[in-house]
């Protein structure tokens, strides 16, 4: 049987079997089968994650396998870690993954060994921030930098963003970070009236060095300082980019200048200098365990076998809900205050990648990609929408996160955990009550992943995670996770709006 067929012949037997599932309880799963939570969870080094709660059997998880197989996934993990050209709309690699090799490591791309160019860009960010921490690099009235303004957006602002704020434990003494991504001015508004001109250094972090809404802010930005008295700007401004000649050309010097590469992807690019504000908050070594962390999950990743390989599981659960449940979208909730910017990084991560309908021989696929990502912090969300999903009409997957330690209040961190655990448990078994209003239907999905501490080792392992169990996604779909041409025609409309709006006339083509 070709390849194809197999895989049609497979598809359609998960299609069946989904069919069969719809009329078994998850409660009943467990009744007949003590041992479950301990065969569908996964042991990694910092992270348990135990899917148990989900609508699936054994078989289920064997038909998805052979599913993956079907597709060829053990080779794609190997091309993507090769350097393969698997961006293929825009015929490039996808190497994030070498952002947080060991230096001893090779891999040449062109004749280039990337892994050298990336441990020298390193060596150039541990410099700079040590600089600064140490007052070495100073600003231009002679004060030490004590302030850190990223201007980015997407990619570039949602990434180092999230770390910075769960990471805010290990922070620099006497530094505060912000990030302007808007271009609603109204952020410039708010930021201007908090830090000090001073002592501000700016980071201008640009993949393309073309995005309107970052060069815009950071023209706006340049204006403020100048009008603030500073004298020497150049001296406040550092640029973060994979388009040097832009960036010189807006009058950066060279030096001020942080390097990536075309072969990663913004909202893969935390690990490289779009991490550069990570380095400034939390110091270059807790940068440098954050990279450690995530380089440990690649390990996983490559080399654990795919029914035990934790992006892979995840992935295939959520091509199974997606595909065969119905499942129109996805929830995160995570039981740790530090991960509250989790969804929005994770909504760019998932939906900008995976969110498309054509397939890697350009053809529109017939069914469905990625389901809309969301969520928000426990326990606020469960006095807010988890009537929902307890209650409501929609299959909705929930993934729980918490870390199993945490510093501070610990009557707290255990009421935090219980009503963790509680919600996992009330969703998969409900409970029954002969007042309509007040039943709970139960076998509501969810996965639980517990992280032993939130420190940078183990949110850079939580992190490539994430991004690997995108990878398998778009594999699962057989679309491109590395582009993402639907954002562009949105920008080219507002560049005519705008023109329109500055000359004050009316286009009588726009709607
Ligand atoms: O418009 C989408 C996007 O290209 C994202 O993919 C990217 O992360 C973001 O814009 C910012 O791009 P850049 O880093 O080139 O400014």
């Amino acid at each position: 049987m070709s390849s194809s067929n197999n895989k049609q012949t497979i598809f359609k037997r998960l299609a069946k079997h989904a069919e069969a599932m719809q009329t078994i309880h998850m409660r009943d799963l467990f009744a007949y089968n003590k041992e479950r939570a301990k065969t569908l969870s996964l042991q990694l080094p910092d992270v348990y994650i135990d899917y148990s709660k989900n609508i699936i059997t054994d078989e289920t998880i064997s038909l998805l396998l052979n599913y993956a197989e079907t597709l060829g996934i053990t080779h794609s993990i190997e091309a993507m870690f090769n350097g393969e050209k698997i961006n293929t709309s825009e015929k490039r690699p996808a190497l994030h993954t070498t952002l947080r090799s060991k230096a001893s490591q090779q891999l040449n791309i062109d004749n280039t060994n990337i892994i050298e160019q990336v441990h020298n860009e390193l060596e150039k960010i541990k410099k700079f921030t040590s600089d600064i921490h140490k007052g070495i690099q100073r600003a231009s009235t002679g004060k030490p930098f004590d302030t850190f303004i990223n201007i980015g957006i997407g990619g570039s602002d949602l990434g180092p963003k999230l770390v910075v704020d769960a990471l805010n434990e290990f922070r620099k003494e006497n530094t505060r970070s912000f990030f302007i991504s808007n271009i609603d001015y109204q952020q410039i508004d708010n930021l201007i009236q908090t830090v000090d001109p001073e002592t501000s250094l700016f980071i201008i972090s640009s993949k393309s060095f073309t995005t309107t809404e970052t060069l815009t802010n950071a023209e706006s930005l340049k204006k403020w300082l100048t009008e603030c008295g500073i004298k020497d700007i150049n001296k406040h401004f550092v640029a973060v980019t994979a388009n040097d000649k832009a960036a010189i050309d807006y009058g950066i010097p060279p030096e001020n200048i942080f390097n990536i590469w075309n072969w990663v992807g913004g909202r893969f690019s935390l690990w490289s200098a779009i991490g550069l504000p990570i380095a400034l908050a939390i110091g270059f070594d807790n940068f440098k365990q954050l990279l450690d962390g995530a380089h440990k999950m690649d390990q996983h990743f490559k080399t654990t076998p795919i029914n035990k390989n934790a992006p892979v599981i995840l992935a295939l659960l959520d091509f199974w809900y997606a595909n065969f449940l119905e499942a129109e979208t996805s929830a995160t909730v995570a039981y740790d205050e530090s991960l509250k910017l989790l969804p929005d990084y994770l909504s760019q991560l998932f939906m900008e990648s995976n969110g498309k309908s054509t397939n890697l021989s350009g053809h529109v696929v017939d069914y469905k990609t990625m389901p809309i990502s969301w969520g928000s912090t426990g326990t606020n969300a469960q006095h807010a929408f988890f009537q929902l999903l307890h209650q409501g009409t929609h299959l909705v997957p929930i993934e729980f996160l918490a870390p199993l330690k945490k510093k501070g209040n610990q009557a707290h961190h255990k009421m935090l955990l219980a009503n963790c655990f509680a919600q996992s448990q009330a969703l998969m078994q409900g409970e029954n009550n002969s007042d309509a209003h007040r039943h709970f239907p139960g076998n509501k999905p969810s996965t639980t992943i517990l992280y032993s501490e939130l420190t940078p080792g183990t949110l850079g392992s939580l992190l490539a995670m994430y991004e690997h169990r995108t990878f398998v996604q778009g594999l699962l779909w057989e679309i491109n996770p590395f582009d993402q041409w639907g954002v562009e025609l949105g920008k080219k409309l507002a560049k005519t709006i705008y023109a329109d709006l500055e000359a004050n006339t009316q286009n009588n083509t726009v709607d």
